[in-house]
């Protein structure tokens, strides 16, 4: 299985909402992605500078009540399946949740609390974000798992830089 690592600081929300979207460019549909980092730590701000770059319907917001929703696509791509997982045991569970969309034909991004990314699918793209001090900064791991994202790997790194 391949392995790789792009760290970057990300100094602002607007910043945070373009890495979103820079990755966005890349993803396909079937692909997991899991968001991993302290209460607001950027993650739904990543999530919706994604939504925003893909076209999808409707605004990406922290759904409360909401364990995941459906933004199909304007433009003819994947929809986006925003997952909040703080209330979900597993991705198993999330085949349970019956939601009216293949996630084959979807990109699926997961956020979940920190430390809870374990027992994952096997390919996946990884972001841990991490808050440090009072600051603004946050600093992002970009961690992918699976031969699916081999032929990715420089444009991720490309990504990163556009957004840092
Ligand atoms: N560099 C940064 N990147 C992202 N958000 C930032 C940054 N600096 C400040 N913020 C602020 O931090 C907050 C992040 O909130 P957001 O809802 O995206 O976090 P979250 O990780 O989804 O939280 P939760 O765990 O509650 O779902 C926003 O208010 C945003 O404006
Ligand atoms: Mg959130």
């Amino acid at each position: 299985m391949t392995m790789a690592t792009t760290r970057l600081d990300v100094a602002t929300p607007e910043a945070m909402a373009e890495l979103g979207a820079q990755l966005a460019g890349l993803l396909r549909a079937g692909d997991l992605v899991l968001l991993s980092g302290p209460l607001g730590a950027g993650k739904t701000t990543l999530v919706r500078g994604m939504g925003a770059a893909m076209g999808v319907r409707g605004a990406v917001t922290s759904p409360t009540y909401v364990i995941a929703r459906v933004h199909p696509s304007l433009v003819g791509g994947p929809a986006l399946v925003h997952v909040d997982a703080y209330r979900l045991h597993g991705l198993a569970e999330l085949d349970d949740l019956d939601l009216d969309a293949d996630l084959d034909s979807c990109v699926t991004v997961v956020e979940w609390g920190t430390g809870v990314a374990e027992a994952l699918a096997e390919t996946r793209l990884e972001v841990r974000i991490t808050r440090s001090g009072n600051g603004e900064t946050r600093g992002v791991e970009l961690i992918t798992h699976g031969d699916a994202w081999a032929d990715r790997a420089d444009a991720l790194g490309a990504a990163a830089g556009v957004a840092t």
